[in-house]
């Protein structure tokens, strides 16, 4: 399969370096991180992002933390505040609770981080393998927000299924849309996807309506953050209306994800904590503000697609309605 040509993450002992996505496209940076405090900034802001990315880069804050002396308690608590929707975080946290719990020294700390990003590469690998079966050779497949190599430890959800169907040799075309205010569509998945030589082509978060009227959409195909047990999704802010208008239009929509990402504490969407980010994030583009000063916002991160709009769960175990998730997981 086509592997992205950068590190999303890396981890050698005392030192997180991240590929610092605030900067990208324009400047492919890199940063070295080596106090616990570094790596929560880094989550907040962005700098990483994309739920089992956050997870991994919070596993190897523990690692750092135990190397600084830290008391893993509070280092804890400190990355269970950074972001509240991606349960990715919640999971590499509970993980690495259980072995410092357990005695573990901090070389053991690290080794699970790495098991826990080389677990992440594995359930890439096979949702891509689960996934491209469900695309068609010549499809233009609509993705939203950057579930790729940059969200993940490589390769991606949504996008190691794009990766995995262009490496079988399939005709794909990916359509990505801009996904404001953050503009992951823009600034990651058009980077990473040209960087990997699949076509793509960008457009307004607007105009997804429009193509797949015309019937230029064959499908799409998303990440989650946090998947309940009755298959209802978190993803980026705008998910949720991508689904609805690919159901009107008679087109399938897909999410890929770990099991990492799957809640089943969670009963439906509806307990999923919607992180609100800042205004700024809105009134303003790259610094340029873009609202009258003083107007009224409001900025969700995330929504939730139900279960009823979601043709198929594509995780490392298979590709299921979200109705069999559960019990075919
Ligand atoms: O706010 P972000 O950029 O962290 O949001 C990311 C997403 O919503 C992704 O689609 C999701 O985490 C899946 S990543 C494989």
């Amino acid at each position: 399969m086509t592997q992205a040509a950068f590190r999303t993450l890396a981890y050698e002992p005392g030192r997180l370096t991240l590929l610092d996505q605030t900067r990208l496209p324009r400047e492919e940076t890199y940063v070295d991180l080596t106090h616990l405090e570094e790596v929560a900034r880094a989550i907040e802001t962005m700098v990483v992002r994309g739920a089992p990315a956050i997870g991994i880069a919070a596993a190897y804050g523990i690692a750092v933390a135990a190397r600084e002396g830290l008391d893993l308690a509070e280092a804890d608590r400190r990355l269970r505040r950074t972001r509240p929707t991606a349960v990715n975080l919640f999971w590499a946290l509970d993980r690495m609770q259980r072995r410092w719990h357990a005695g573990a020294d901090t070389a053991a700390l690290e080794a699970e981080g790495h098991a826990i990003y080389a677990e992440e590469v594995e359930a890439s690998r096979k949702m891509g393998e689960h996934g491209a079966a469900l695309i068609p050779d010549g499809a233009t497949v609509l993705t939203h927000c950057n579930a790729g190599a940059l969200a993940t430890a490589e390769l991606g959800t949504a996008l190691a299924v794009i990766r995995a169907a262009h490496a079988q040799g399939k005709h794909i075309k990916v359509v990505a849309d801009e996904t404001r205010p953050v503009l992951q569509g823009a600034r990651l998945t058009a980077w990473e996807l040209m960087r990997d030589g699949i076509d793509v082509t960008l457009i307004a978060d607007g105009a997804v309506a429009h193509l797949a009227s015309r019937g230029e959409i064959t499908c799409a195909v998303t990440g989650a953050d946090r998947i309940a047990a009755n298959g209802d999704a978190a993803n980026k802010i705008g998910t949720h209306g991508v689904a609805c208008i690919l159901n009107a239009y008679g087109r399938p929509f897909y999410v890929a994800a770990p099991w990492s990402t799957v809640d089943e504490r969670l009963a439906s969407g509806a307990d999923i904590e919607i992180e609100e980010r800042s205004a700024d994030e809105v009134t303003t583009v790259f610094g340029v503000r873009v609202a009258p000063e003083g107007v009224k916002v409001r900025n969700p991160a995330f929504d939730v697609t139900p279960a009823k709009w979601i043709h198929r769960i594509i995780t490392e175990r298979g590709a299921v309605p979200p109705g069999e998730l559960i019990s075919g997981g």
